[in-house]
């Protein structure tokens, strides 16, 4: 009875805190709207650069980050014998629209090439400097035109990369070493005015639509050489030739500093890590070097790859995915074939990627994947759980949405209605024993309306129970500073626990169940000095402080770290569905600290 009372409390705060978000991204432009829908392109890093693969006179790249673009500032290679490694190009296989090709076929819709990179080197035929493909070819070439064509061809966005604050080849213009040297504010202008602005007025003159500039200065424009005004002058030049045309924040303002910024660029391979209401894109590669690098080794798997876009648009971005092709245009393997799994993926289950958005829940919320989004004009909604490990009980729990769904099935068979129970709360879905996907499955929830959804709440795991961490508890108390790992992760994340502190989480049962208490901590002291106690409304556990000893990282190498052992506290029974507060009291006797971990509220 005590139970139902509270419960019905529950139900009344909770709803009042329910609140029916828009799906929109709040703070779109309306030029990238487009942007939105798409979310994956294909970013191409190809030039001079992509001759020397990496490597200068027998000498790898003076960089332990490989960036092979990099190699003419690296390996300080002087501006005329640069050039030479153009006789290594075979122009006569190079063909541009097999990017393109290959950028549809990967499900991508857009291709951003490197018109101008930091070298300085322009890959179309430049009126204003010859430092470019044009002059160093016969008959000329002119990249960004047949990359253009072959855009408009095979109907893909085209995006134009140029390095605008640096470029190693004009006299006048920044490149690290004026660090050193200096660098006169008239020089840098007369460099602006005379390679930047007129080559942005070429590309947005004579290649038809450019769906985005993409500028490459990853710090704020207050750390460089390039003004404000210079930068607003560079943008207004874009917005008067080209009103749709996207710029991206490393043109060095912030979104936040100027709304006309259409979308954020996040780090190099960085990716999401919370939801936005503002268009942004990571830039990711499929190994580490941008440029073709010979010897390059560290590949992902095209699971990883997808769960970056998927986990990306989870939070309302996109990815650009890199490609770098050889001095003979031909495409890596390795990237090749990724992206052709991905395309595969994608004709199937692209429904939950094109034109999807964030969903409301929080991030920690379910162990087994990531959801996105689609509402239909008419307000029916789609949820697309992109489910990462097919669960074993063949059981899928989703919680925290208030709504029971009309429909379950798989995306990659719709035709099959998927089994499911759901009380508004929590709905557990069966599973097939296999999963339709092995590289991610996608199950799609339909509801009749936009549902509304809890904030806070613990979701069940897939492993039948709760994992309570200080990351995602409700309510802190006391000692709160979240210590994240160190030494490799053998010290876990965790909070140092000096004083009388209570931690709080919500949860949900959905069927009557017992579920046995365990707690995670690390303690030096002696037995009897501290005490652990969990309270709620299902009863109260509680016991002494335990010591858990130390042990070793790696042998021989004076690594030395706390032992964090879980502790059985006891069961706590659930006889009826409804929400639950657990409470964990942690009181450590007199100049004595407990490392928290966590708490497992297992079904057995
Ligand atoms: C960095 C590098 C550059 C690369 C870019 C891609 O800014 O300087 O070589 O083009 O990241 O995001």
């Amino acid at each position: 009875m005590k139970a139902l009372k509270q419960n019905i409390l529950w139900m009344a705060v909770i709803l009042a805190a329910i609140t029916t978000k828009s799906l929109a991204q709040e703070h779109t432009n309306e030029r990238a709207l487009w942007f939105t829908d798409a979310r994956f392109g294909m970013f191409i890093h190809w030039g001079v650069y992509s001759g020397a693969e990496g490597i200068w006179k027998g000498e790898k790249l003076r960089n332990d980050n490989d960036y092979a673009e990099w190699i003419y500032y690296r390996n300080r290679i002087a501006r005329d014998e640069y050039v030479t490694l153009l006789d290594r190009f075979d122009w006569d296989r190079i063909d541009p629209e097999q990017w393109v090709i290959l950028a549809k076929n990967a499900g991508m819709k857009y291709v951003t090439i490197t018109a101008k990179h930091h070298d300085g080197f322009a890959l179309w035929d430049s009126q204003v400097s010859d430092y470019d493909v044009a002059e160093f070819t016969n008959p000329k070439r002119d990249i960004i035109k047949e990359l253009s064509d072959a855009c408009t061809k095979h109907g893909l966005k085209l995006g134009l990369y140029y390095s605008h604050w640096v470029d190693w080849e004009h006299p006048d213009a920044w490149d690290h070493s004026k660090e050193i040297y200096g660098i006169s504010a008239e020089d840098y202008d007369r460099y602006w005015q005379g390679k930047v602005i007129p080559q942005i007025r070429e590309l947005l003159s004579n290649y038809g639509d450019i769906g985005m500039i993409w500028f490459d200065m990853w710090i704020h424009h207050s750390r460089t050489c390039v003004t404000k005004e210079q930068l607003l002058q560079l943008k207004g030049v874009i917005r008067e030739l080209q009103p749709n045309c996207l710029v991206n924040s490393r043109l060095g303002l912030s979104i936040e500093e100027d709304s006309d910024i259409d979308y954020k660029t996040l780090g190099d391979n960085q990716l999401g890590s919370k939801k936005e209401e503002f268009p942004w894109q990571s830039p990711a590669t499929v190994a580490h070097s941008w440029g073709f690098h010979a010897q390059e080794k560290q590949w992902k798997s095209t699971t990883t790859l997808l769960q970056s876009l998927i986990g990306n648009v989870s939070l309302n971005g996109n990815m650009m995915l890199n490609i770098g092709p050889r001095a003979n245009g031909d495409v890596p393997y390795e990237i090749e074939q990724r992206l052709l799994s991905m395309g595969e993926w994608l004709s199937v289950n692209g429904e939950s990627i094109y034109g999807a958005q964030a969903f409301d829940l929080v991030r920690y919320q379910h162990d087994w994947g990531k959801i996105t989004c689609k509402q239909n004009p008419d307000g029916t909604t789609r949820l697309y759980l992109h489910v990462y490990n097919w669960p074993l009980s063949q059981k899928l729990p989703v919680t925290g949405i208030m709504a029971k769904p009309v429909k379950a099935y798989l995306l990659a068979k719709p035709e099959t209605a998927l089994p499911f129970s759901s009380n508004g709360v929590v709905t557990v879905l069966d599973l097939p024993a296999n999963n339709p996907d092995p590289l991610v499955s996608v199950v799609v929830l339909e509801y009749d309306s936009y549902p509304s959804t809890v904030d806070g709440l613990v979701a069940q795991s897939v492993y039948g129970g709760y994992s309570l961490t200080p990351k995602n508890a409700a309510e802190l108390k006391g000692n709160t500073l979240i210590r994240t790992l160190t030494r490799k992760g053998t010290v876990p994340s965790h909070i140092g626990v000096n004083e009388k502190s209570s931690y709080q989480w919500r949860i949900y049962i959905n069927k009557a169940m017992t579920l046995q208490t365990d707690i995670s901590y690390a303690y030096q002291g002696e037995e009897g000095h501290g005490k652990i106690s969990i309270s709620s409304s299902p009863g109260s556990l509680s016991a002494n402080f335990q010591g858990t000893g130390r042990t070793v990282g790696e042998p021989k190498s004076k690594w030395q770290i706390d032992s964090y052992n879980s502790h059985r506290l006891g069961e706590l029974v659930f006889s009826e569905p409804g929400y639950y507060d657990i409470t964990l009291e942690i009181k450590p006797g007199k100049d004595e600290d407990l490392n928290f971990q966590w708490l497992w509220l297992g079904a057995e």
